[in-house]
């Protein structure tokens, strides 16, 4: 490394320093809302949608729209479920992370925070969140494809969907979650929406802001006269319209914000 570049390096991370001053105190005794996606999960060892190269190979071999529509599930129940199964084996041997931490931190310095999740690993729950908005379900809970009777204590390692049990039900199982072309839960997406229109700071974490109706919420948000914020090692479409991009991994950066807020 040249010594330019070592200078670089000091401007950037002063830069980095200041940028989180700021958002520090934006944060202070502010409404605050939070949506989260994949990105936040990943330093507990559970992989992304969009990182390929971390997949264990599915999305190289199975088209996602198989995997994760009702459609999907219909002409291959059996995949669909195993494909479940593995993710949630994940999920259940995943811990909160560093990330997960601080956000049930950030709670102490916030007059009010609500965090809105498109994850269904249910971390931000183990983390200790009180106020939680699931936009996509979760995985870990069960109901039947065609009825929507809730199902408990469905065994992991099944090689195929079990039935409902419901009375004169013969539905097949799927997990407790969103699937593309399927409507969010309404009453959580509107009040999602209201946590956006009503916050003075938004914090997008880990999320490629692909995926509608979630990927609109900043944008409710900075229409309400909030301040953006990205967190996020990558850019992604949404970090040309941020008030502030902080560049790096939610472990990371999550935990120094928390840090900058103790000296507020
Ligand atoms: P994606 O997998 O699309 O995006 C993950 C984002 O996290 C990317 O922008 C990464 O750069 C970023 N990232 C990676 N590591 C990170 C880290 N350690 N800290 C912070 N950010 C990190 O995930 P989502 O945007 O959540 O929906 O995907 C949205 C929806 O698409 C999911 O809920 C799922 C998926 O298909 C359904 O299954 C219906």
């Amino acid at each position: 490394m040249s010594e330019d570049s070592a200078d670089n390096s000091d401007i950037a991370h002063s830069g980095q320093d200041k940028a989180l001053a700021r958002v520090a105190g934006w944060l202070k005794d502010s409404r605050c809302a939070v949506l989260t996606g994949a990105g936040i999960s990943k330093e507990s060892g559970i992989p992304t949608f969009r990182d390929r190269d971390k997949m264990t190979g599915l999305w190289e071999k199975y088209d996602p729209s198989e995997l994760a529509t009702p459609g999907g599930f219909t002409r291959n129940p059996a995949l669909v479920w195993q494909w479940y199964d593995y993710r949630r084996k994940l999920v259940a041997a995943a811990r909160p992370n560093a990330g997960h931490l601080a956000l049930v931190e950030l709670e102490k310095y916030c007059r009010r925070l609500s965090v809105i999740t498109q994850n269904v690993d249910r971390l931000h729950l183990q983390a200790g969140t009180e106020k939680l908005l699931e936009l996509h379900g979760n995985i870990l809970t069960f109901r039947c494809f065609n009825r929507g009777h809730q199902a408990e204590d469905v065994p992991m390692g099944l090689s195929e969907p079990p039935a409902c049990h419901h009375d004169n039900c013969r539905s097949l199982l799927r997990p407790n979650v969103v699937w593309f072309g399927e409507s969010l839960p309404p009453d959580i997406l509107s009040h999602a929406a209201r946590e956006a229109a009503s916050c003075e700071v938004f914090l997008v974490i880990g999320t490629s802001g692909l995926v509608q109706p979630a990927a609109s919420l900043p944008f409710t948000a900075a229409r309400a006269g909030a301040k953006l914020v990205e967190i996020n090692p990558d850019e992604t479409p949404l970090t040309e319209q941020v008030d502030v991009f902080l560049k790096g991994t939610a472990g990371k950066i999550l935990p120094a914000l928390i840090a900058q807020l103790k000296t507020i």
